[in-house]
């Protein structure tokens, strides 16, 4: 079946080739506009609507603004438990290092499969009902081969996206065997992860006694990528450090976070803009009451840039991208343009995709409803439940105006 969407007050495309499109602000905007979706998401026709073509169904969204669904390309959903006494002490002035991961991991080791699939499912259900479609999941509370393994397992029920976080932290058991545990997450914690991992993580940060240097860093990706898996790294978040120059050295998709960067890092990341996409996660800096990094001069300097949520339940228990979008442009300093950019087609090239982010023909990027007339209103509304993944399944109550 075929469904015709229209009544789309504003549509941003994010297809800088499309013939008739507003491409000043690289959004690809129509106006008055239609889309014609199959069953499976592929987008069969983009245009406008005067000129739509017939479908089996139609669907009209009465005006609203239609955008490509998000896509959250960095998060860690599979956990149990939760950090509310942490995130309060935060809130008067306890610092985030790193070190509450391993309750975290205690809570998650202690869920059953069942427990910890059923809080999965809840996330993603939370991530879509917000307008998000693709997400990557990272493992990372298991910390051991069974349990990296698990969380591995049950990430790939409900996404392709999938990334091996063995070098977390260095759990707590083996806290003066660093050495011991970097040859596990290597040797036969790597072995199984291949079988389930499309992407392999690191927390490459000197600034925390529990996460990895930049030799153990460069050790952990470049096994990962011996063993076929590409590379994404947790680098300069809580302070100067050598993550960003080696994920662009060792030609990551992603370095995520970016919260602390020098004139180097900033250079060699607008040089590798072509491999290296930075991934910025303001709702960490929110939640843990951090400086921002400056989005400004990362997009000025010609940057890819991303934004995801990193929902996690240490630095930002967050699933929403319209948040995120809201806080780059408010204390970031990008315009409404450039954040939903970096939430749609930025975060799919952080996952080296091109068939989500942008709705083109032939692409599967899902469509996200605004109660908007622009997306503009995704910053200057903070707080307020405006997108909405469309789903052409349901009758169509909720969205025909
Ligand atoms: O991306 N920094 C490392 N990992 C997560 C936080 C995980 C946690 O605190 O539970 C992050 O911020
Ligand atoms: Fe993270």
């Amino acid at each position: 079946m075929t469904t015709l969407v229209t009544g789309i007050g504003e549509l941003a495309t994010l297809d800088g080739t499309l013939d008739g499109a507003d491409h000043a602000e690289g959004l690809g905007l129509l106006h008055d506009a239609a889309v014609v979706v199959d069953d499976a998401g592929e987008v069969l026709w983009v245009g406008p609507a005067p000129a739509a073509p017939a479908a089996d169904r139609r669907r009209d969204v009465g005006g609203r603004a239609v955008v490509p669904a998000f896509v959250d390309s960095h998060t860690h959903l599979v956990f149990a438990g939760d950090r509310a006494g942490e995130f309060t002490a935060r809130m008067s002035g306890t610092a985030y290092d790193g070190g509450g991961i391993s309750s975290t991991v205690t809570a998650t080791r202690e869920a059953s499969d069942e427990e910890l699939r059923a809080l999965l499912r809840a996330r993603v259900s939370e991530m879509r009902s917000q307008g998000t479609n693709v997400l990557e999941i990272k493992s990372g509370y298991g910390l051991s081969v069974d349990g990296e393994a698990r969380a591995l397992r049950l990430a790939r029920e409900v996404t392709d996206e999938v990334t091996f976080l063995g070098g977390h932290v260095v759990p707590r058991e083996l806290a003066s065997r660093r050495d011991d545990y970097v040859d596990l997450v290597i040797g036969p914690m790597l072995e199984v992860a291949r079988e389930h991992a499309r992407w392999i993580d690191v927390f490459c940060e000197p600034h925390s006694a529990h996460a990895f240097t930049g030799d153990e860093a460069r050790t952990i990706l470049e096994a990962g990528r011996a063993a076929g898996l590409g590379l994404r790294v947790h680098g300069n978040q809580l302070g100067p450090g050598p993550g960003v120059r080696l994920g662009v050295e060792l030609g990551a998709a992603s370095v995520d976070h970016c919260s602390h960067l020098t004139a180097a890092d900033v250079d060699a990341l607008a040089g590798a803009r072509d491999t290296t996409v930075a991934t910025l996660l303001p709702g960490v800096e929110f939640s843990t009451r951090s400086p921002y990094p400056d989005a400004r001069a990362l997009a000025d300097s010609g940057v890819c840039l991303a934004l995801a949520t990193d929902c996690n339940p240490g630095t930002c228990y967050s699933s929403s991208m319209p948040f995120v979008i809201a806080l780059a442009v408010r204390e970031m300093g990008l315009t409404p343009a450039e954040a939903l950019r970096a939430a749609t087609k930025g975060a799919a090239t952080s996952l080296r995709r091109n068939d989500i982010g942008t709705i083109r023909v032939g692409a599967r990027p899902g469509l996200t409803t605004l109660d908007a007339p622009s997306h503009v209103h995704l910053a200057y509304r903070p707080g307020v439940p405006l997108a909405r993944l469309l789903d052409l399944t349901e009758p169509a109550s909720g969205c025909d105006g």
